[in-house]
């Protein structure tokens, strides 16, 4: 389902159809726990707090303002293009795939598909293709979610590059009203800070600029527990002792290069095939040994030089 480098658009479209019936305030908004679908969507996200808070109160904000309609009092038009700043592996793909479940879910959105893209699906080679390709790309993204990865690299040429021209189109059709769609610019946190510099203008056209920060090594943990018991696994006590102290390390090096949640979902993975022929080269095991993740398995230090 994921594509990247080679052109083309991961389009993953919801299996969900919306009742005729259905009426923007009626949905979901039960008077006693009206967040709970939003916890439950984001109950598998480790931490994230703030965002599940702005979530809530985008959701709160269009539920009230829908109230405030049918009594006939005035209300603003929620714009929910947002800016996501983080290094690899914070959840940004992730989060923003939920979104457009989320906002289709809460009728914001008509279809909530969601649309990943990069510079090379937007940018052309000469004059006028670029606004054409970007065109086409929001065309194709109405209704959902259009996602735009390493946003700052349509900055990269300066005044001459064909970059600045996907940015003036995105900008342009961002701020029809009549737009069904919504644009989620993500990218490093210095790089998405100095984009933002270096086109003044798109600052107060994203309402919301989320922050992913790195995890903490507890928040690791969680996340990697987590991930285990997605998968109907357990890691034993040693093997989490292993895990946090190498993850302790990781997190020590200042380097930048550290892909967060992304890195332990790779020694998950990884662990689970290595436990797998661990296990086909003992003759006896119980069902115990099926679940349980060593730290053999994880074979953390194999992962060391990896990012
Ligand atoms: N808070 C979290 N809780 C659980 N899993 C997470 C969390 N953040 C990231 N992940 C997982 O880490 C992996 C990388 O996340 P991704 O969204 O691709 O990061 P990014 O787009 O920021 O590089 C995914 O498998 C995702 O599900
Ligand atoms: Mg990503």
């Amino acid at each position: 389902m994921s594509r990247k480098r080679d052109g083309q658009i991961n389009i993953v479209l919801q299996h969900q159809t919306r009742s005729q019936s259905e009426s923007k305030s009626q949905l979901h908004f039960t008077e006693n726990s009206p967040f709970k679908h939003i916890d439950l969507e984001f109950s598998s996200f480790v931490a994230m707090n703030k965002l599940k808070q702005t979530i809530k109160e985008i959701y709160a904000t269009i539920v009230i303002n829908q109230k405030r309609k049918e009594v006939g009092l005035a209300c603003t038009k929620q714009v929910l293009h947002m800016l996501f700043k983080g290094n690899p592996g914070t959840g940004k793909t992730t989060v923003a795939r939920k979104l457009a479940k989320i906002y289709f879910d809460m009728n914001l959105l008509s279809k909530g598909h969601f649309i990943e893209a990069e510079r090379a699906d937007l940018v052309g080679e000469y004059i006028g293709q670029t606004a054409q390709k970007t065109r086409a790309l929001i065309q194709k993204a109405m209704g959902g979610i259009l996602f735009i990865d390493e946003a700052y690299s349509l900055a990269r040429g300066g005044e001459k590059d064909f970059g600045k021209e996907a940015i003036d189109t995105l900008v342009k059709h961002m701020e029809d009203n009549h737009n069904d769609f919504v644009l989620i610019l993500a990218g490093y946190p210095y790089e998405m800070e100095r984009f933002l510099t270096l086109n003044p203008g798109l600052q107060s056209r994203f309402p919301f600029i989320l922050d992913f920060k790195d995890y903490e090594v507890d928040q690791l943990m969680d996340i990697a527990r987590q991930m285990a018991s997605e998968r109907e696994y357990e890691l034993t006590k040693e093997a989490e002792r292993e895990l946090r102290s190498h993850l302790l390390k990781k997190t020590q090096e200042t380097t930048r290069n550290f892909s967060n949640a992304r890195y332990v979902r790779n020694i998950i993975e990884h662990g689970i095939r290595m436990h797998a022929v661990r296990l086909l080269c003992k003759d006896n095991y119980v069902t115990e040994d099926l679940i349980k993740l060593t730290g053999q398995d994880l074979q953390v230090n194999h992962h060391y030089n990896q990012r």
